[in-house]
């Protein structure tokens, strides 16, 4: 008999298929769990859940291992590009130079954005957080650019290129406007890095000069980002998209959830955090660390820990690098690449953190990199986002052509009141409010 577990309930025993993947992970296939004995998993936070069986990306949280499509991301990180890189997410292979090139092409022809759109970002307050209007010009799209019939590979290909293409124009466009100044178009003879940092940065005062080992840092950077299976804001995207909603909705739903302090808003927060320590607390790292363990103190070391590493996270190490090496190419430093770098030798010295396996994620070190680039704080988890763009495409392809899609619909145990009776307004007497909810750290 192939592999299985068995499970004795009720003194009746049920036996449970066991999946191997092809890096032998295990999982033991509970889909017919309830139809047999009555009885459902419950797990918080799904930390021990396997959502789908995927062959995108490979995670080893113990050894510190990310691949993507099997190739191990230190070698995209040093040879590929974000684009071949994306390219290789959805499509599953490298391209041969003509895909790639013709991908390019694809990619330049769509890469305005309707004239109309400039009067949303007009409208937003000027202090409205830019994932907030990121999440909402990218359903907007849907309006602008609508899929003709979602069935058609052709059809998905042009939604999936317009998206990537589309979402770095109205990511640097939405800063402009921010800053009162005149939207910079793409331009057909940069590459996809170039094309947004120039779109970004270039002024009718100021020309913007491409400088190779930023765009090479950059490229870096959104490899570094462009998945990471099944986290939060992937399988938002999956969740959303398993109602069956077009594709601009689902990754509208993924940059929302990629917005949280927990997930892609941790960059910002570091960035947030090593300043309070460096202005506030005259660099105190030890401050933090102490803080961090107190369990009456709801801080958090930014930057630290990970549902899966239980290491150190591998694009950690590649963007602490890449922090190093362009601040050392643009001749200047960065105090708070000092005081990470301090605050990671303390921590990773402490017995707390040592014992709860806490190391630096890739958040710890990214916001630094893209100070250097000139990229403003609340802009990070928007580059973030773009870097998750194929990740989040890669996805929800994989889970829309799978002949086995269904809706994702968790259950739940109830543990509310039981059956209660109506009670006429006029009779009710003063309720006492349940106080078990707490707010969040
Ligand atoms: N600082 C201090 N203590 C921490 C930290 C931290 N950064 N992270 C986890 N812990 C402690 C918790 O207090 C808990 O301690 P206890 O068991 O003694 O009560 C234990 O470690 C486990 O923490 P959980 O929150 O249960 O672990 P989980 O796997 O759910 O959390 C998470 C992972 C959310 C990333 C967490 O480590 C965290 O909050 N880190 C800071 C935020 C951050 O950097 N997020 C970016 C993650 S990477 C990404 O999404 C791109």
């Amino acid at each position: 008999m192939a592999e299985h577990a068995e499970l004795t309930y009720e003194g009746k025993k049920f036996t449970l298929p066991v999946i191997i993947g092809t890096e032998g992970e295990k999982a033991i296939d509970i889909s017919m769990l309830r139809e047999e004995t009555g009885l459902i998993t419950l797990d918080a936070g799904f930390a021990n859940t396997g959502s789908c069986i995927s062959t995108i990306t490979f995670m080893d949280g113990e050894k510190g291992v990310l691949r993507y499509r099997g190739i191990p991301v230190e070698q995209l990180a040093e040879y590929s590009l974000f684009i071949e890189t994306t390219y290789l997410l959805i499509n599953g292979v490298l391209p041969t130079r003509k895909q790639l090139t013709d991908f390019s092409i694809l990619l330049n022809d769509n890469s305005l954005i309707h004239e109309d759109m400039q009067s949303f970002f007009q409208s937003f307050p000027r202090a409205s957080h830019p994932m907030g209007i990121l999440s909402s010009m990218v359903t907007a799209l849907r309006s602008f650019y609508p899929e003709l019939k979602v069935e058609t590979a052709e059809e998905i290909n042009l939604t999936v290129t317009r998206l990537l293409s589309k979402i770095r124009t109205l990511a640097a466009m939405s800063y402009k406007i921010s800053r009162g100044h005149k939207v910079v178009y793409p331009r057909p003879d940069l590459s996809y890095c170039a094309n947004f940092l120039n779109m970004m940065f270039d002024s009718p005062v100021k020309p913007y000069q491409i400088d190779d080992d930023l765009v090479k840092a950059l490229n870096v950077f959104w490899i570094l980002h462009a998945d990471h299976e099944q986290n939060c804001s992937s399988s938002t995207v999956r969740m959303v998209g398993s109602g069956r909603v077009n594709l601009y909705a689902a990754i509208s739903a993924g940059i929302a959830a990629l917005w949280g302090p927990l997930h892609g808003g941790a960059n910002q927060a570091v960035v947030e955090m090593l300043t309070r320590i460096n202005r506030k607390d005259g660099g105190n790292v030890k401050k933090a660390v102490e803080r961090a363990k107190d369990k009456k103190d709801s801080f958090r070391l930014m930057g630290f820990g990970h549902r899966v590493y239980k290491t150190y996270d591998p694009r950690a190490k590649i963007m602490k690098m890449t922090c190093d090496n362009i601040l050392e190419k643009l001749h200047t430093s960065d105090p708070l690449l000092d005081i990470a770098k301090k605050l990671e030798d303390v921590a990773l010295k402490d017995d707390y953190f040592l014992e709860h396996n806490l190391y630096p994620n890739i958040d710890f070190y990214s916001g630094i990199m893209l100070r250097a680039l000139g990229i403003p704080t609340n802009m990070f988890t928007v580059m973030f986002a773009i870097g998750r763009l194929p990740g989040w495409i890669a996805q929800w392809k994989e889970s829309a052509d799978d002949p086995k899609w269904k809706l994702s619909r968790p259950r739940q145990i109830y543990n509310g009141p039981i059956l209660t009776d109506y009670i006429p307004i006029d009779e009710r007497k003063k309720q006492h409010t349940d106080s078990r909810h707490k707010t969040h750290r």
